[in-house]
């Protein structure tokens, strides 16, 4: 009997361990996709790290992943605040693709989350200058006349659109764009403060890309580093959303909590779904 009641006490300390060690994971996928393109990551989060609770979220899937950006943040602002409430512990938020650009902004649009860890897998931080991902829906779409669609009213009912950054046409992009200025404090708004710190709450902050990506243009976004105006890519540590400190980056830098992550031969849709890369740039930071 008192073998028996051991045993059991051994088994629930077995689980609470489990439960304790690894912090629950709220997935965001990427844009023209759903939740179910995840499933092999969350599968690979699962076996791995046992007992870990992955919420792997389905809004926006399919064509409505091209909603206006925030109109997608402010939804999952509300699913990251929900499971944050149920997990005061404190959770992790990966975001892929433009996942992880809306995840960021719904962080930031949380001024009390307990969001500890966020992880960026290939996002267009610093917005995206590339049409190969888009000609699903605009088959002749090209890069240097995208602005035409994309700056204008119409143009910023798009997800796209809303992260079209230009560097030819920076004036624009500051007067059209709804969003991404916005979000990246390159235009100060009542909110600038808020979003700031918002992002310096979180105790690590991954950016995830590489040069072999062949979507995020400049791959370099991923990290927040992007063209200028002749399209010389600066990177992060000379660009103006850094140097000012605009969104938190630099205080998260200083304070070693700013890791960035440059993995070479990965193509931007495998990101999540390569058990060798998630095990390797993923994982480690799941705790
Ligand atoms: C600030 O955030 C609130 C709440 O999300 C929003 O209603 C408001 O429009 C924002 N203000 C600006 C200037 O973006
Ligand atoms: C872009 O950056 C490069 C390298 O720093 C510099 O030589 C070039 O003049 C810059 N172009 C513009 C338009 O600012």
């Amino acid at each position: 009997m008192k073998f028996r009641t051991n045993y059991f006490l051994i088994l629930a300390f077995y689980f609470l361990q489990i439960n304790a060690a690894y912090k629950p994971v709220v997935i965001l996928h990427g844009i023209l996709s759903g939740a179910e393109s995840m499933v092999i990551l969350v599968r690979e989060i699962e076996e791995r790290h046992p007992g870990t609770k992955v919420y792997n979220c389905d809004k926006f899937s399919g064509w409505s992943s091209l909603e206006s950006a925030w109109r997608q943040v402010e939804e999952v602002r509300d699913y990251i605040d929900t499971i944050g409430k149920i997990h005061p512990e404190g959770i992790i938020v990966l975001g892929y693709s433009q996942g992880g650009l809306l995840a960021r902004a719904a962080i930031q649009s949380l001024p009390n989350h307990n969001v500890k860890t966020f992880i960026s897998l290939s996002s267009p931080q610093a917005g995206q200058f590339g049409t190969s991902f888009l000609h699903l829906i605009f088959p002749d779409l090209v890069a240097k006349t995208a602005y035409e669609l994309f700056y204008s009213k119409v143009g910023q009912h798009t997800s796209v659109g809303n992260y079209w950054n230009d560097p030819h046409k920076y004036d624009m992009y500051l007067e059209y764009s709804v969003f991404l200025p916005i979000i990246n404090n390159e235009i100060k708004n009542s909110n600038s403060t808020d979003f700031k710190s918002a992002l310096i709450r979180l105790d690590q902050m991954i950016l995830i890309g590489g040069p072999n990506d062949g979507v995020i243009t400049p791959w370099e976004s991923s990290h927040f580093a992007y063209y200028n105006g002749s399209l010389d890519v600066i990177p992060l540590s000379q660009r103006e959303i850094y140097t000012t400190d605009a969104i938190g980056l630099k205080t998260l830098k200083e304070n070693d909590k700013l890791k960035i992550i440059v993995k070479p031969f990965v193509h931007h849709l495998t990101w999540h779904t390569n058990r060798h890369v998630i095990r390797e740039v993923i994982l480690p930071y799941l705790n």
